[in-house]
């Protein structure tokens, strides 16, 4: 039954990301702009179809699940989602059901998360000062996510830290970010922007390119690239002062198309091939024009049929015009 679903240029699709909802509680500067307009939320798949949609991918080889926002942990009731998809982990089906989260709730949700069988997840987090985190989040308490971070650590969830680098942001707190994370243990990872939705300033000032922030690294620090894969487009290196990863996410320093493995679902139900190619499936309609999973299946099939071959992305040096128009929120990066 799960034989991989293989694009049209060879590669397996094993890892789904779905977001469920586009909502969050911050308005990262480089994510959103102040004013968003959401989703209406009657548009919403349900907790029940979400499963569903989930649990079709996961018969059509999916090994790897990751849930995403906006900020998955301000769905209401999102635990009964991911309670009932461990399922899929107890049995052997699924090797990882994970999130990506701001970690704003974490506090709350750290044990239960522990309970339903997840092992590791990933927390943005992109500066240590709280004045700067509280400008850089609009509206986040960097006390509130330490403290989420410490209450996944105690339930035993192993914690990946992402950091987007940012110009004149926060590229003066690599060091210290190295330093927190793997004095906990924890995996860093650092991002370049990328030109996705409407922001209220000019992305071309924020964007800094990690192989310029690699060389500054290596300037302090021992950088051996590792061979660890997590099934993401992290590469890592270890850093032999502190015997801990960092992992390089580099979509326009380095494109990492050629070995995607992945595609994503938004809370409306429709699947994006590329999150940066605007081709799009509803996979609503199939999923509610019958109880049977022979349409939605038919139409995932129809859909990786035609994954683009990667994005183009550029940060535009001429226009502060995003190269697509959607949020990041919106298929959960
Ligand atoms: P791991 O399982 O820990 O490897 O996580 P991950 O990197 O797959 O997921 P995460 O949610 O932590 O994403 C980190 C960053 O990678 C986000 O900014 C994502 O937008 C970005 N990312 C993930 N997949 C892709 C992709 O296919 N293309 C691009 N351009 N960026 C991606
Ligand atoms: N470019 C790069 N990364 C982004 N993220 C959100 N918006 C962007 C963007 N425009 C990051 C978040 C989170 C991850 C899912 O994506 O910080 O860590
Ligand atoms: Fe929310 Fe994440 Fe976007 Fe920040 S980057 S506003 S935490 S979805």
């Amino acid at each position: 039954a799960s034989a991989p679903m293989v694009d049209p240029f060879g590669r397996s699709i094993r890892y789904l990301r779905v977001s469920v909802t586009d909502r969050c509680d911050f308005r990262c500067v480089y994510c959103m702009a102040e004013d968003m307009q959401f989703l209406p939320k009657r548009d919403l798949l349900s907790l029940e179809e979400l499963d569903r949609l989930c649990t079709v991918f996961i018969e059509k080889g999916v090994k790897k699940l990751r849930l995403t926002g906006g900020e998955p942990l301000v769905r209401r009731n999102i635990m009964s989602l991911v309670r009932s998809l461990s399922r899929h982990i107890e049995a052997g089906r699924l090797e990882e059901l994970t999130l990506t989260t701001n970690g704003s709730q974490l506090a709350r949700y750290a044990g239960e998360l522990a309970d339903a069988g997840v092992k590791r997840i990933n927390v943005s987090l992109d500066t240590l000062d709280p004045e700067r985190f509280r400008a850089l989040t609009r509206r986040g308490d960097l006390a509130v996510v330490l403290a989420g971070i410490d209450a996944a650590q105690k339930a035993g969830i192993a914690i990946k830290i992402n950091a987007v680098a940012l110009k004149g942001v926060n590229e003066d707190e690599i060091d210290d970010l190295i330093r927190f994370s793997h004095g906990r243990g924890m995996d860093l990872t650092l991002i370049e922007t990328m030109p996705l939705g409407e922001i209220d300033g000019d992305r071309t000032e924020q964007y800094l390119p990690l192989s310029l922030v690699r060389r500054r690294l290596e300037e302090t620090w021992t950088l051996a690239a590792s061979g660890h894969r997590t099934g993401g487009p992290a590469r890592y290196f270890t850093v032999a002062e502190t015997g801990g990863r960092i992992g390089f996410i580099t979509p326009l320093t380095h494109n990492f198309c050629e070995s995607c493995n992945r595609v994503r679902v938004t809370c409306t139900g429709t699947l994006f091939m590329c999150l940066g190619q605007e081709d799009a499936r509803d996979l609503r309609a199939p999923l509610r024009a019958s109880e049977g999973n022979e349409l939605l299946a038919a139409a995932i099939d129809e859909a990786i049929a035609r994954k683009p071959k990667g994005h183009d992305f550029i940060i535009d040096r001429d226009h502060q015009r995003p190269a697509l128009g959607r949020h990041m929120s919106v298929t959960g990066g």
